[in-house]
């Protein structure tokens, strides 16, 4: 087994005795017994099975099908199969040990043209992958948007039209009613903040379109859409455990000077706020409406009541984090994130620049920094207390290939998962509850507008074979996962 490396995160001085080590001090440090050791997937990336039983195009198929979108034309037509392959793939879950899994309902398999009754045959395909979970002991965790609207949905505004939030509640009701006897654990949307400014803002992701006003848009619509799907689960899910999960920015300013400090309130709050305020709290706050008044009507957008609506009760926060945002007030960026794009996702905030600093990244180029995840698990816990945490998603993306022996190894994939899941049990020790950890990805995928080009799985996938193989790190977290610790870092 790889080791792990010096972690430049330690500070196991910080760590209380709770959560520090077993009473035998076996050289690990413990995670609580029932936290939920978990992996993510959503369906556009894995399921493939586009055109059948009943499935029409969502935003993905057709923003994947226009030339020049993806990266070299890829799309999730095929994907890794899963919709034929589910039983394998949760066999393969079992085996490594895996106490949950997070995965997504396709909106245009279950309710093809976003309007009107359920297609069953759609809604099948999740309560047989549902019961194959739970035959196998793993804990479904349902997330009911992972980015792909139906494409009449789209042609009908998408997500800047006030209609798409009232579709979402509805399709919520009925995917509810199909599942909510068996998937207790829901998460509403993943990454709205995507959603609205990589698709409607910097165009990056679909549907790609460009303007500022639509992306704020959308961001309120997904916030009321939120807000509307969380109150039919509750009234159709009994023993619920809600979430949402956001991925929220890290924003730390390049230097000490006001202009910095000022450029990473703007990012915080339309990167972070614009969610956190109605979804936690029930409210914009007044900088960011301020920031963005030029763009949009915000007394003509928000109606009485949305702010109610949006102010759901939740039982859980899930957080995705990969990697923190550097600003400063001025150019030039040298970090691409976010894509590239000429439209920038950032409405009224389109001068700040984002940074790179010198250091460890990824293959998708994005800075590694374990802090980043422990900053945003005390944030989002001091602005709600009473709300435990969820890692929803966090993970690297390597360059991952077969040796000749066959295995596929990837110890600096195991160095990411162990410094960061440090970083939850650091947050646990000092009192923040933090309710279980989702890898992504179970296996590589379609990785938007990556393509097959990243790999972020914990399974290696032979795209043309279909062909799954564990990588190193998914028999390291099998470990972590059966003792419930990870090694004690090196000191
Ligand atoms: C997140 C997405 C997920 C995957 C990872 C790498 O933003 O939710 O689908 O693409 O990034």
């Amino acid at each position: 087994m790889t080791s792990v490396g010096a972690s430049p995160f330690l500070r196991p001085s910080g760590l209380s005795t709770a959560t520090r080590s077993s009473p035998a001090d076996d050289g690990r440090l413990h995670f609580p017994p029932d936290f939920l050791w978990g992996a993510a997937t959503s369906a556009y990336q894995i399921e493939g099975a586009a055109d059948e039983d009943g499935r029409t195009p969502s935003i993905w198929d057709t923003f994947s099908a226009t030339p020049g979108r993806v990266h070299h034309g890829d799309t999730g037509a095929i994907a890794v199969d899963h919709y034929h392959r589910f039983r394998d793939d949760v066999t393969l879950m079992r085996d490594l040990g895996l106490t949950a899994y997070r995965f997504s309902v396709s909106w245009p398999r279950v309710q093809p043209t976003g309007h009107g009754p359920a297609v069953e045959r759609g809604l099948d395909f999740y309560r047989q992958l549902v019961d194959t979970l739970l035959e196998a002991g793993i804990t479904p965790v349902a997330t009911l948007y992972h980015w792909d609207l139906p494409q009449e949905l789209e042609d009908a505004g998408g997500w800047p039209a006030r209609d798409t939030a009232e579709r979402f509640g509805a399709y919520a009701a009925l995917v509810a009613e199909a599942l909510g006897d068996r998937v207790k654990r829901w998460t509403t949307l993943n990454e709205p903040w995507c959603s609205a400014f990589l698709g409607y803002g910097s165009g990056v992701h679909a549907p790609g379109r460009t303007d500022p006003g639509d992306a704020l848009r959308a961001a309120h619509h997904l916030n009321l859409g939120h807000g509307h799907a969380a109150a039919a689960l509750r009234a159709t899910v009994r023993d619920l455990h809600l979430s949402v999960s956001l991925n929220l920015h890290q924003v730390i300013p390049l230097t000490d000077s006001a202009a910095d400090a000022e450029a990473a309130r703007r990012i915080d709050a339309v990167g972070n706020r614009i969610f956190l305020g109605p979804m936690l709290h029930g409210r914009y706050d007044e900088d960011l409406l301020r920031d963005t008044a030029h763009l949009v009507d915000w007394d003509r957008l928000i109606h009485s009541g949305d702010a109610a609506t949006a102010h759901a009760p939740l039982d859980a926060v899930g957080i995705n984090y990969y990697t923190p945002a550097w600003v400063s007030a001025d150019g030039p960026s040298s970090s691409a994130v976010h894509g590239t794009s000429s439209a920038s996702p950032w409405p009224g905030s389109e001068s700040v620049a984002f940074h790179q600093p010198a250091g460890p990244t990824s293959t998708m180029g994005w800075p590694i920094n374990a802090d980043g995840l422990f900053g945003l698990l005390s944030r989002v816990h001091e602005e709600r207390p009473d709300l435990p945490l969820l890692i929803t998603e966090n993970g690297m993306a390597c360059e991952d290939y077969p040796n000749p022996e066959g295995e596929v190894r990837d110890p600096e994939r195991i160095a990411y998962l162990h410094d960061h899941l440090a970083a939850v049990h650091r947050a646990l020790s000092e009192g923040i509850d933090v309710h279980g950890y989702f890898q992504w990805s179970f296996m590589d995928n379609f990785e938007w507008a990556y393509g097959y080009a990243k790999r972020f799985g914990m399974v290696y996938v032979d795209f043309a074979t279909q062909r799954r193989t564990p990588k190193s790190s998914a028999y390291w977290y099998a470990e972590v996962a059966r003792h419930g610790a990870i090694p004690r870092p090196e000191q």
